[in-house]
């Protein structure tokens, strides 16, 4: 097979090793073995749907999507999210990246009838999904951050009877508050139930989430998802509470929890003015010197093939209530 030769098909649940080195080969991190199998064939949503161009002794090419359970205008709908996109360096800018898009396309369609899409790129990619794939940019999340030690000196005011403790795997009292909060604002997100939010966050993303959970009167009352894998810079992912009325009694503790190691907190953004304003009075704000790891905006794209869910325009960025968690 000469490099130009690739044989275009299915992704396969044996194709893992060879997914491993092309991510290496594109975005120079090594996974863990079991990341691919994790991700694309665990989730509780159902499994991927990607094609790969095959280059005999290596992959050349893989596109993908990855199912999530959302609600769009207040029905129960499967939205696909774009991720892990990439093409190795030396079969660039022949097409492969739309060809092997398209196909999958297809398939979501022929596995449900529609093709709607989420995606949150990198900039390498974002103008093939808008000049050649008909995605539309709707949103840009920008980063938000606090140094960690001005959110761990926040004093504490009406939260002394709040604890927080960190809890590392499945835990009932978790998905007490995801049934028990109030839904999210926006008529489109994603539903984070017991089963797709202990696989997202206490599967084997790269990431290391943890939660924070904090309790009043021996009740858990809110969590906060924050990153592990870096010593420095500590990504809140993921806010929610029972009471959102009584934010201003569990955010600051939870968001002190987050902030004991590291040097500096960010996240998104929110879309949603409460959070919002919640990030803010704990000090977070938008930082232009940003540097090193932390982007400063991330593309928020659409796409769908009639433009609208459940009928909603799918292109409305007011349509959206969406957490760093989501991203991939
Ligand atoms: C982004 C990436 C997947 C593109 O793959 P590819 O197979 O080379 O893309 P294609 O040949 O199908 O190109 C599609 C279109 O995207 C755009 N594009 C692709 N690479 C580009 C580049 N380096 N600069 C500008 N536009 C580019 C072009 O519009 C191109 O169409 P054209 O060649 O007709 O002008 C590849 O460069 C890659 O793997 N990058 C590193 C990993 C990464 O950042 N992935 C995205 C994460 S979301």
């Amino acid at each position: 097979m000469t490099k130009n030769d690739v044989c275009v098909r299915p992704v396969k649940a044996n194709d893992s090793p060879a997914l491993l080195e092309l991510f290496e080969a594109c975005f120079g991190t090594r996974l863990s073995t079991d990341y691919f199998a994790w991700k694309y064939y665990e989730n509780p949503a159902g499994e991927v749907s990607g094609f790969v161009a095959d280059a005999g002794d290596r992959l050349a090419a893989f596109y993908g999507v990855i199912p999530e359970p959302w609600t769009v205008g207040g029905t129960d709908t499967a939205i696909f999210q774009s991720m892990d996109t990439m093409t190795h360096p030396e079969f660039r800018r022949r097409g492969l990246f739309v060809r092997l898009a398209e196909l999958t396309y297809d398939d979501v369609r022929h596995r449900t009838g529609r093709c709607d899409l989420v995606g949150i790129p990198g900039p390498a990619s974002l103008f093939g999904f808008t000049g050649k794939l008909g995605w539309t940019k709707i949103h840009d999340f920008e980063v938000l951050t606090v140094p960690t030690l001005v959110a761990r000196a926040w004093p504490k005011r009406g939260d002394r009877a709040v604890t927080v403790e960190c809890v590392d795997r499945p835990d009932e009292r978790i998905h007490r508050i995801l049934n028990a909060a109030s839904k999210p604002e926006g008529d489109a997100w994603p539903r984070l139930d017991g089963a797709f939010f202990d696989w997202r966050v206490f599967g084997r993303s790269p990431k290391q989430f943890r939660v924070a959970l904090a309790s009043s009167g021996g009740q858990p009352i809110a969590l906060c998802v924050y990153t592990g894998n870096s010593p420095r810079a500590t990504q809140i992912s993921y806010v929610l509470g029972v009471e959102s009325d009584k934010a201003r009694e569990w955010f600051p503790p939870l968001l002190r929890f987050a902030a004991k190691h590291g040097v500096v907190l960010y996240t998104w953004r929110p879309q949603r003015q409460r959070l919002a304003a919640l990030y803010r009075s704990m000090g977070f704000r938008a930082n232009p010197l940003v540097r090193g790891s932390l982007p400063r905006r991330s593309p928020l794209i659409v796409r769908s093939d009639t433009g609208f869910v459940n009928g909603m325009a799918w292109a409305d960025p007011q349509l959206f209530d969406l957490q760093p968690l989501m991203q991939d």
